[in-house]
């Protein structure tokens, strides 16, 4: 039977969970482990396990403070200050409250699933102040986290052209980074986001303009450099499969292919198990698969959440189970 968790609507304004159904279906063997949420953000993906798996304990993560209000009271939740990446050291720290496996510092041996809900939230996004978005006048900020020292500002305002370029290239996949990095550089000081987004629109050609918001590549790769997200990602996933438990869990959502790259690659290292060349009589390369993948191609939303919640569209879903080592 599952205890009543509130329905939280001021956090549901915060951030509407992407595909709740669908994580709780994935997480539901796991019922009384320890669960990490290390995108907490409206907490609405942990409310949703509190209340789908009555018997599991939740390590909720997140690096930014304004999260913090929405923490559920309730015993089986605690909530670390932190980034994905220091996974390890957070599950070993004492102020989890003795939420580790054991509440020891050092045995992670218990750690039944992690879930990561990539990028930034709703709240994040329409908070002008943030400077996140290219559609309200802010701050050029980006920062997930306000104690980060690089802002969107110093990326903006001091990185050479050719840093620039590279920027909203790779983490743009932007086609127009030459045009685009020449014109920030050519109207410095640019002093907030509906300037930089002006800039941008000016620099494209008048076709790519009727498409999509010509600003919306540049500010995710703006987004991407001040928070480190790709190496997030990266160091997160690898912190993950290290606590996990034999039958645990890895649960992500990506938003964006780059996001979605990383994820895929970095399981399907672990899926793979020996590879030596066939004709070799036995294994000499030693490797063995640590991971067993879950949802071959992902999961994505449904087509009634993304009528109800648009900025559901381009997740997808992928779930991996550790093997016994
Ligand atoms: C898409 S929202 C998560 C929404 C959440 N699942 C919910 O249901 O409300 C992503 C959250 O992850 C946080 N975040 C992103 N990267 C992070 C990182 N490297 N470490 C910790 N938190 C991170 C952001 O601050 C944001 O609050």
């Amino acid at each position: 039977m599952s205890r009543t968790i509130p329905l939280n609507r001021e956090a549901m304004a915060y951030h509407n969970p992407v595909m709740e159904a669908e994580l709780l279906e994935s997480l539901a063997p796991l019922e009384d482990g320890l669960i990490v949420d290390a995108t907490f953000g409206g907490g609405g993906h942990s409310r949703a396990i509190l209340r789908g798996l009555p018997s599991a304990r939740i390590v909720a993560i997140d690096r930014d403070s304004d999260v913090e209000v929405h923490v559920p009271k309730d015993p089986r939740i605690c909530f670390v200050r932190g980034k994905f990446s220091q996974l390890i050291e957070i599950l070993g720290c004492r102020n989890t409250n003795g939420l580790t496996a054991d509440g020891s510092d050092s045995d992670f041996g218990g750690i039944a699933a992690v879930v990561f809900d990539l990028g930034v939230s709703s709240h994040q996004l329409d908070t002008p102040s943030r400077g996140f978005s290219f559609r309200q006048r802010g701050p050029l900020d980006m920062r997930m986290s306000s104690d980060a020292p690089l802002t969107a500002d110093v990326i903006v305002n001091t990185w050479p052209e050719s840093e620039l370029e590279r920027v909203i290239r790779s983490y743009g996949e932007e086609p127009n980074a030459v045009r685009i990095s020449r014109e920030i550089i050519a109207a410095r000081p640019i002093t907030d986001t509906i300037q930089l987004a002006d800039v941008i629109a000016s620099s494209v050609p008048a076709a790519v303009r009727r498409r999509r918001h010509p600003a919306r590549r540049t500010f995710q790769a703006f987004r991407i450099a001040v928070n480190s997200e790709l190496e997030e990602i990266q160091m997160g996933l690898d912190a993950a499969i290290e606590v996990l438990r034999p039958g645990g869990r890895i649960a992500v959502m990506a938003y964006h292919s780059l996001e979605d790259r990383i994820v895929r690659q970095r399981f399907a290292r672990r899926t793979a198990g020996c590879d030596c060349p066939p004709d070799l009589p036995i294994c000499v390369c030693g490797h063995t698969a640590q991971l067993r993948s879950l949802t071959s191609r992902g999961i994505t939303p449904s087509s009634q959440e993304i009528e109800a919640n648009p900025r559901a569209r381009s997740a997808r879903l992928r779930v991996v189970e550790r093997i016994a080592p």
